[in-house]
């Protein structure tokens, strides 16, 4: 079986100033499948969701979208790929309902004014196709929102377009147990639907509840991609803290 990756980065560099930040890295993600990308405080994980993003120009490397080489300049030409990414800080506007945060930037209109009726039933039927059962209506304010909805937000502004990759950089970091069950429900939601999923997480049981491959970072550098049907937590473990873990990862 031989899928073409929706994502598939070679030999990225990065620096910021004389600090390399990414060394040498390869990165895949396909459709249907959630790809976990973990590593320590400080690896890259962000960074490297930057530069697939369009908004960090890396030094150095390939870069394919579905199998075609492309040069992405800035955030817009990502989101016109299809690529969305939940950024860590989220980026929600407190004071907006969730259908202005959905819509923010891209509002629908119809002649001069705001097409409200069909943001609001764009908005109900992205949250209810995401199976998004405890939030109230879609004119409540971000303010009044918990983490985990707030966080189904932010997933369903990345879903509403006509996305093929979305990236999660640590969407369960503050959320409860109930709630990370239904962020993680929601990423697997949408890897099913044939997404290319990418989920930066710490927390190995939800890398191991949800992914399909697992990709990490040491030091700046990709020390593996395998199937997390091969690995144990250990390994993972010993990847993320020492760059290596028996015949996987880096040489000693
Ligand atoms: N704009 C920047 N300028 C300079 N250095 C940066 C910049 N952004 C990130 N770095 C550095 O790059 C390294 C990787 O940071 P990055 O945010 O990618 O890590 P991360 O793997 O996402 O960590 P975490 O799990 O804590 O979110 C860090 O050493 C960080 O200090
Ligand atoms: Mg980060």
């Amino acid at each position: 079986m031989s899928v073409t990756p929706a994502l598939d980065l070679r030999g990225i560099e990065k620096s910021f100033g004389s600090v390399t930040v990414l060394h040498d890295v390869a990165f895949s993600a396909y459709p249907g499948e959630v790809t976990a990308l973990v590593g320590d405080n400080g690896a890259g994980k962000t960074t490297l969701v930057k530069c697939i993003g369009g908004i960090h120009a890396f030094d150095a490397g390939e870069y394919r979208f579905e199998g075609r080489p492309v040069r992405i300049g800035s955030p817009r030409e990502a989101t016109r790929l299809g690529i969305e990414i939940v950024h860590q800080d989220l980026a929600l506007c407190e004071n907006l309902d969730i259908v202005q945060n959905l819509f923010l930037g891209r509002e629908r209109r119809r002649g001069l004014t705001l097409d409200e009726t069909a943001m609001e039933e764009m908005a109900r039927s992205t949250l209810s196709g995401l199976a998004v059962r405890t939030m109230g209506s879609v004119r409540q304010r971000i303010a009044t929102l918990s983490g985990g909805q707030r966080q189904t937000v932010a997933i369903a502004r990345a879903v509403l377009w006509d996305s093929k990759v979305v990236i999660l950089d640590e969407p369960a970091a503050a959320l409860g147990i109930a709630q990370t069950q239904q962020v993680l429900e929601v990423v697997r939601r949408l890897a099913d639907k044939g997404l290319a999923v990418v989920l930066i997480s710490h927390n190995m049981n939800d890398v191991f509840a949800v992914s399909d491959r697992i990709a990490a970072m040491y030091l700046g550098r990709m020390v593996a991609q395998v199937r997390t049907s091969d690995v144990t937590h250990r390994q993972v473990v010993e990847l993320i803290t020492s760059g290596a873990s028996g015949e996987l990862g880096l040489r000693r």
